[in-house]
């Protein structure tokens, strides 16, 4: 029932993990695909990998913080498919900045401002109108994180961007329904991709406990969060907006809840340290 034959969608970001795992779906299920990624080598193998998948594929080298490659990429994308389906506003990076607020500086506020909330304004205005082009029934699906619905301690600033995009995904949500055009967002929890290597993060010792930690029992993979975003992009979403979607095998629903190595339900530490490998 998910069939975006025709259709054409952007993903930022595709070069691997999420946006990658999304450009393959959509690929998939037929549609045509323009994807903006900043790492030359990451943009080669989608491109061949979508190629190979026989999906026609537009794959620009660029980066989404930067206005005039954001302007360029909206001018491109409606030469070559005459407007936009779907906008999927995937980049965001926690920039490997993990330290208290107060010792947060005003470069490192910046940075995270720019690759985890500005672009999403200045991508989403520029293709407002190729997907005005499109009318009813195209639509925009964020992903934001399961941090902007919960605390990350040593990610204030991180969680704040990411809150925003709820702000965000809401309010223009409203001002788009009239047009038929929807605006959602995912919240995944942590999830394996390059960005966070799970495998690296997490000390051996602590690993056999990964099963506990998490409701379903294990982390996510980026194609979890791919069939959520298809599924809102998707007519079958054709009357959700201004929603988030929070895929994260229980985790939100959970709290401090976790099984202990017995498998007995508990909201208090037994382990010693974050578990973490930094
Ligand atoms: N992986 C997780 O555990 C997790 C959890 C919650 C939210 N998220 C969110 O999911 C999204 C994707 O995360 P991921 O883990 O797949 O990331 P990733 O870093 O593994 O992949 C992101 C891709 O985007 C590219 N990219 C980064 N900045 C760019 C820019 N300015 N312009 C163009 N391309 C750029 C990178 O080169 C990379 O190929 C992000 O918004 C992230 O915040 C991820």
């Amino acid at each position: 029932m998910i069939d975006f034959s025709g259709k054409i969608v952007l993903v930022t970001g595709g070069g691997v993990g999420i946006g990658r795992a999304t450009a393959e779906a959509f690929g998939k299920a037929g549609a045509k695909l323009a994807v903006i990624e900043k790492r030359q080598d990451r943009a080669d193998d989608v491109r061949q990998a979508l190629e190979g998948a026989g999906v026609e594929a537009m794959v620009v080298v660029g980066d989404v913080t930067d206005s005039a490659t954001v302007a360029r990429l909206a001018e491109d994308i409606d030469a070559r498919f005459g407007g936009l389906d779907v906008l999927v506003n995937n980049v965001g990076d926690f920039l490997m900045i993990a330290k208290r607020f107060w010792d947060m500086t005003d470069d490192e506020i910046e940075r995270l401002y720019a690759v985890n909330l500005r672009h999403i304004f200045s991508v989403t205005r520029a293709m407002i109108p190729l997907l005005r082009k499109k009318g009813a029934g195209s639509s925009i699906v964020s992903v934001s994180s399961i941090e902007g619905f919960r605390a990350i301690p040593n990610g204030a600033v991180y969680a704040a961007f990411k809150a925003g995009v709820t702000g965000f995904t809401k309010s223009l949500a409203v001002e788009l329904a009239p047009e038929g055009i929807r605006v959602n967002l995912i919240a995944p929890e942590t999830t394996d991709t390059p960005q966070v290597a799970i495998w690296k993060m997490i000390a051996p010792e602590h690993r056999e406990h990964i099963k506990s930690w998490i409701p379903m029992g294990r982390f996510g993979e980026p194609e979890d969060m791919a069939g959520g975003i298809l599924f809102l992009a998707s007519s079958l979403a054709g009357w959700i907006t201004g929603t988030s979607l929070h895929i994260d095998g229980g985790a939100l629903a959970a709290g401090g809840w976790y099984r202990d190595v017995n498998g007995t339900w508990t909201n208090v530490p037994v382990i010693t340290g974050n578990g973490m490998n930094f």
